[in-house]
C-alpha cells in the first residue's frame, strides 16, 4: 500500500504541475463534471492531506469538517471567499492563494474592458459579423468617448486597483479611489491618485472600477440606490467578484439608461448563458472571467499553487497565505 501523501485536484492543472505533484504525492484530479460535485469533494476531503481547489469549488464549514488529514487547502485563484478560511484556520488547515502574479494582467482586462466600452469595439465588432455595417464614416456612427480627461473612480486601490491606476494615468485619466485604509501620501502622488469618500466615488466618476473582494459586507453592494446615484453617462467595470453587484438590477439600469455602460468579466453566477439578461445588451461588454488568463500568469499560478501546496504539507506557511 503506498504511504505518499494524498492530494486531490478538483480538476486539472498544467503538465509542468502535475508532473511536480507526482514527483512526491499519489494525486487525483477530477475529470468530470466542473465544478466537482459537493458530493466527490467530500467523500474525497475525508482523507486527503492537500487540496488543490479553483475559485467556483465551494469549501464550506461542513466540507472542511469532514477532513481528517487535511494540512493544505491551495487555491489557484488570489480570490478566496469561495474557502471558509476562518473555519480552516480554527481547524489548523493552511490555506494559499495566488495573488501578485495576476496583477497585471487582471489589471490589464480591467482596463481593456474600460477602452472597449467607452470606444464600443465589442459592439462594432458584432456590427459587423452581422452584416449590419452599410454606411461609413458617418459624423454620428458608432461614436464613443475620450479616455483623456475623464475620471476613473476605482474602489478598492490595492494590488489590482494601483496598477489599474498606473495604466489610467498613461492615458491622462483623473483617478480618485476610494479605501477602507487610505494608502500613503507617497503613493497616491506616485499613482496620482487622490483619496475621496465612497460617496463621490459613486456620484464623480465617469468610470467606477471595482477592486473589492466579495464579503458579507460587499454583497450586492452594487445596486439600483448607488445606479441612481452615479453619473447617467458613467460606466461600470467589474473584475472582482459578481456577487458584489446586484446583476438584475445592473440590467435594468443600462436597459433604463440608469447608467451608459458596463464591462464585466464576473458574475452572480457563472457561466453565464445567452439567455441572461444582460446578453441582450448593447452597452455591456462581456468577458468569461479571464481576469488573470494569460499563458504567463496563469502558468506562474499554477507554480504558486503547488508551491503553496508543498509548503502546507510540509506544515509550513504559503508563501501566500491567508491568515496562517
Ligand atoms: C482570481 O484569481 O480570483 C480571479 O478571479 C481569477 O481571474
Amino acid at each position: 500500500m503506498s504511504m505518499r501523501k494524498k492530494v486531490f485536484l478538483t480538476r486539472t492543472l498544467h503538465d509542468f504541475a502535475l508532473k511536480e505533484l507526482r514527483k512526491k504525492y499519489q494525486i487525483e484530479v477530477h475529470l468530470g463534471k466542473i465544478p466537482v460535485p459537493q458530493k466527490k469533494l467530500r467523500s474525497k476531503i475525508k482523507d486527503i492531506d492537500g487540496l488543490i481547489c479553483f475559485p467556483y469549488d465551494k469549501i464550506n464549514k461542513e466540507t472542511i469538517d469532514l477532513a481528517e488529514n487535511l494540512k493544505v487547502i491551495s487555491t489557484y485563484s488570489v480570490g478566496f471567499d469561495h474557502i471558509d478560511t476562518k473555519h480552516a484556520k480554527e481547524k489548523k488547515i493552511r490555506v494559499g492563494y495566488t495573488p501578485e502574479v495576476l496583477t497585471d494582467a487582471t489589471a490589464d482586462l480591467a482596463f481593456a474592458l474600460l477602452l472597449d466600452v467607452l470606444r464600443r469595439v465589442s459592439e462594432g465588432d458584432r456590427i459587423i459579423r452581422d452584416g449590419k455595417w452599410k454606411e461609413i464614416y458617418g459624423a454620428y456612427d458608432y461614436v464613443g468617448l475620450d479616455l483623456q480627461g475623464k475620471t476613473l473612480g476605482i474602489l478598492g486601490l490595492g494590488r489590482i486597483g494601483g496598477t489599474l491606476a498606473k495604466r489610467a494615468k498613461a492615458f491622462d485619466m483623473k483617478i480618485i479611489y476610494h479605501n477602507r485604509n487610505r494608502i500613503s501620501k507617497s503613493k497616491e502622488k506616485s499613482l496620482g491618485a487622490k483619496y475621496v469618500p465612497l460617496e463621490k466615488i459613486i456620484s464623480q466618476s465617469d468610470v467606477i472600477s471595482i477592486h473589492v473582494p466579495h464579503t458579507k459586507e460587499t454583497d450586492k453592494m452594487f445596486g439600483m440606490k448607488i445606479f441612481r446615484k452615479m453619473k447617467k453617462t458613467a460606466f461600470l467595470i467589474n473584475t472582482s467578484r459578481g456577487k458584489v453587484i446586484n446583476q438584475k438590477e445592473l440590467a435594468t439600469a443600462l436597459k433604463k439608461k440608469i447608467i451608459a455602460g458596463a464591462g464585466l468579466d464576473v458574475f452572480e453566477e457563472e457561466p453565464v448563458g445567452k439567455n441572461n439578461s444582460l446578453v441582450k445588451l448593447e452597452n455591456v461588454v462581456l468577458a468569461p472571467h479571464i481576469g488573470s488568463s494569460t499563458e504567463e500568469t496563469r502558468a506562474k499560478m499554477a507554480e504558486i499553487t503547488v508551491k503553496n501546496l508543498n509548503l502546507g504539507m510540509n506544515e509550513k506557511k504559503p508563501i501566500y497565505s491567508v491568515g496562517y
